[in-house]
């Protein structure tokens, strides 16, 4: 069985704050705890190979300093306990821009990233200082004159994982805010007007439900298929 890569743009945490009259700080402290309830579920589910979460943009920089600067606190403090993620057989992986990140931060990545190495219950992909035009541009400056074709972009991307297949967005926005824009050519977009620290099991098991009903044809026509719309 071919395991599933879900990838998930977590939105909405600013606002989940503001609605109860808290600093914005305090929704992304809610988002790193749904995050780990999410993967935790990810993991439990069993047909789930790859989790990828977007966790901070190119763009997210345009923010105030005080938010950069709690978002890449937060990710420290996520990333320090890399004996749980062990514990639990989870590969950690990075996506996204080195420069520009902390010292302090890049060393618990790489530490991270190292511990899980060998982990095989459920690949982590954290997609930190990303965005997805930097990641082609940068795809396409590494390859030679004769490896322009997909395969060779595929293997150029941060991580060469298999392409997403449900990519979740949060918060209402329909949009990826350039989230793997090579890789989503093909994903079943899903878009939950519910804020990401209010994520719960039941709404994840909705959308594996409702995906596993969707009709992905790649381009192909299907013979015999009983969801086909004539
Ligand atoms: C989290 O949600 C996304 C990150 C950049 C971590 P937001 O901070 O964008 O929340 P909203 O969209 O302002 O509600
Ligand atoms: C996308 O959310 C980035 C992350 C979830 C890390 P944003 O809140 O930054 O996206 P925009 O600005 O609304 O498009
Ligand atoms: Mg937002």
């Amino acid at each position: 069985m071919k395991k599933l890569h879900w990838a998930f743009i977590m939105d909405g945490n600013g606002r989940w704050a503001s609605m109860r009259g808290m600093s914005r700080q305090k929704g992304h402290t809610e988002g790193v705890k749904t995050a780990h309830k999410v993967i935790d579920y990810c993991l439990n589910k069993g047909n789930i190979g790859v989790v990828s979460l977007y966790v901070f943009s190119t763009e997210n920089w345009l923010r105030p300093p005080s938010e950069v600067n709690g978002l890449f606190k937060l990710a420290k403090e996520y990333l320090t306990d890399s004996d749980s993620f062990k514990q639990k057989g989870i590969k950690v992986v990075f996506s996204g821009e080195r420069t520009n990140l902390s010292k302090e931060l890049l060393d618990l990545m790489d530490s991270c990233a190292l511990k899980t190495a060998q982990c095989n219950n459920l690949i982590l992909n954290l997609c930190i200082n990303y965005g997805g035009r930097t990641e082609i541009i940068r795809a396409a400056k590494m390859l030679k004159e004769n490896q322009f074709d997909e395969v060779h972009f595929k293997k150029q991307m941060y991580q060469n994982l298999p392409y997403p297949d449900l990519i979740l967005r949060t918060g209402g926005q329909m949009r990826l805010s350039n989230f793997m824009l090579f890789q989503a050519a093909y994903a079943e977009l899903f878009f939950s007007d519910t804020l990401w620290p209010d994520i719960s099991q039941t709404e994840l098991d909705g959308i594996l439900d409702a995906f596993n009903h969707r009709t992905r044809n790649f381009g192909k026509i299907r013979e015999t298929n009983e969801n086909q719309h004539v």
